[in-house]
């Protein structure tokens, strides 16, 4: 059977009070319509119609990099069926099935595409949709049926009070065989609101004597359509507890379901536990056993078994190792590698560079371009000079070495193995294996200085060098 999908996304989604596109606020980390383009595209379709309006560049740049998408412009927003009509000449020379979906129902299934087509087919209907029921109904589109049998649909706004009772609703999923593209030319407007109503179709059909079905296929989550941002939240929350429910079966503790962000790109393994609050972004990958601590995004990750992120810590495009410790408030920025039982604590930042094991930088530091062996220790408030304003430059540090606090490194530099670097020291030349590596102004202890300074009449001028603020 020959199919072509027709996606509905010229609205101007005015109930979302907003300059992007409706079809482009994203769910989950990426934008509605591509939800909707991800659900149809196993159907293997021959062509996918997508209709925007003219100020459609947005949608179109969201969805270059797809394949066998043509766009069509519906250049005034008149209703759903004229939007499908926008789309008939992108559909010139098509026979067979088309399905008609809206670009603004995200949670659509695959599955139930699939079985709607073939059920279409099997019955050989004119033109076919998918209906589901829910209490209470919105403002969806009612099915009208006599004798069950469906005979046409009433939108909310037009529904009479006895109408507005039926709890069958229109999806807005539709297969229709391609010859009945004719019969939108009998839609009449809705003089209401001044649009041609694609549902007008089926009770169109249904007068002509043609076969039509209205099919309840599974519920009210799969056909939540977004007009508001309340229904953006609604169906972001369906969406987050749907996956997190599948790795809850997959051994994963989740405390909050509600608040666990996991991209359906990424991946966990058992005995992992989420506390609230907890983003997985992107392709990001966690080992078993791991604690992700609240308030974490970690983006394009890869985190072996046994780490522990603390709270509040953000990594991105980063390798983790197995037993590693992150956080509390760490950055870990694109290109890093954390290695095996390292530690990296609190409010550290570590940018391109490679961490080795066992390495532990646990308060305060920043690390960019650096390559750190294994059992180094890095002091509180160290910090890597890579940047002269112009350039960047690497900064090595051997297997063994220790940092004393608050030193700087000024790249390009290297501390040899097993050396020492004195606290508060400023390093700007290499610093040979086993030698300690010190640059701070000797100490001068001035003795009984207090007592001279409380001795001092009051008036008498501090003489310079003695100041000390308070
Ligand atoms: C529509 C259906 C309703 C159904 C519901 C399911 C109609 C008249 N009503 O209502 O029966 O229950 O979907 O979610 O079809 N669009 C265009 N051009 C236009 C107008 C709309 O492309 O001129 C697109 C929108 O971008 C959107 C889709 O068509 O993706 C549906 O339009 P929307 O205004 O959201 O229709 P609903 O009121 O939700
Ligand atoms: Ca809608």
């Amino acid at each position: 059977m020959k199919l072509a999908v027709v996606i509905l996304a010229a609205g101007l989604g005015t109930r979302m009070k907003s300059a992007l596109p409706k079809v482009l606020h994203p769910l989950l980390g990426k934008p509605i319509i591509s939800h909707v383009l991800d659900a149809v595209t196993p159907l293997r379709p021959e062509k996918t119609v997508v209709v925007v309006n003219p100020h459609g560049a947005p949608v179109r740049d969201a969805l270059s990099g797809r394949e066998n998408i043509v766009f069509a412009v519906q250049k005034e927003m008149k209703g759903t069926g004229d939007a499908v009509k926008a789309a008939v000449r992108s559909l010139a020379g098509f026979q067979g099935t088309l399905l008609i979906v809206n670009g603004d129902t995200p949670l659509l299934n695959a599955d139930a595409l699939k079985r709607f087509v073939r059920l279409h087919a099997a019955r050989k209907e004119a033109i076919s949709l998918i209906s589901f029921l829910v209490d209470p109904p919105h403002e969806y589109g009612r099915i009208l049926r006599e004798h069950g049998k469906m005979v046409g649909i009433i939108e909310h706004r037009n529904a009479t009070d006895e109408q507005k009772e039926i709890r069958e609703v229109n999806s807005g999923v539709y297969a229709m065989q391609s010859s009945m593209l004719g019969m939108l030319k009998n839609i009449k407007i809705n003089p209401e609101k001044g649009e041609y109503y694609l549902t007008d179709i089926i009770g169109i059909a249904v007068r002509k004597g043609l076969r039509v079905g209205g099919h309840i296929l599974g519920g009210p989550d799969e056909y939540s359509g977004i007009n508001s941002r309340e229904d953006l939240h609604e169906a972001g929350l369906i969406l987050r507890r749907a996956i997190a429910h599948r790795w809850m079966h997959n051994g994963i503790t989740i405390l909050d379901c509600d608040s666990a962000f996991i991209d359906p790109a990424a991946s966990l393994k058992a005995d992992t536990v989420l506390y609230p609050n907890v983003h997985i972004e992107g392709t990001t990958s966690i080992g078993a056993h791991c604690t992700i601590y609240p308030n974490s995004r970690i983006i394009n990750c890869t985190i072996g078994d046994n780490v522990t992120i603390k709270d509040s810590s953000v990594l991105e495009d980063s390798v983790v190792r197995e037993h590693a410790s992150v956080g509390p408030f760490a950055h870990i920025r694109p290109g890093s590698t954390i290695g095996p039982n390292a530690k990296i604590g609190n409010f550290v930042e570590i940018k391109k560079s490679s961490i080795g094991s066992g390495t532990k930088a646990s308060h305060l530091s920043y690390i960019g371009d650096a390559e750190v062996g294994a059992g180094v220790n890095i002091g509180a408030g160290t910090i890597t000079c890579n940047y002269d304003g112009v350039s960047k430059f690497k900064t090595t540090i051997e297997d063994g070495v220790f940092i004393g606090s608050d030193s700087q490194l000024v790249a390009p530099v290297t501390v040899g193995k097993d050396a020492y670097v004195g606290a508060g020291s400023t390093i700007t030349k290499n610093v040979p294996p086993h030698a300690l590596g010190l640059s701070r102004a000797r100490q001068v202890n001035l003795e009984g200085w207090v007592e001279r300074k409380k001795r001092r009449p009051a008036k008498e001028t501090t003489p310079k060098g003695d100041s000390h603020g308070r």
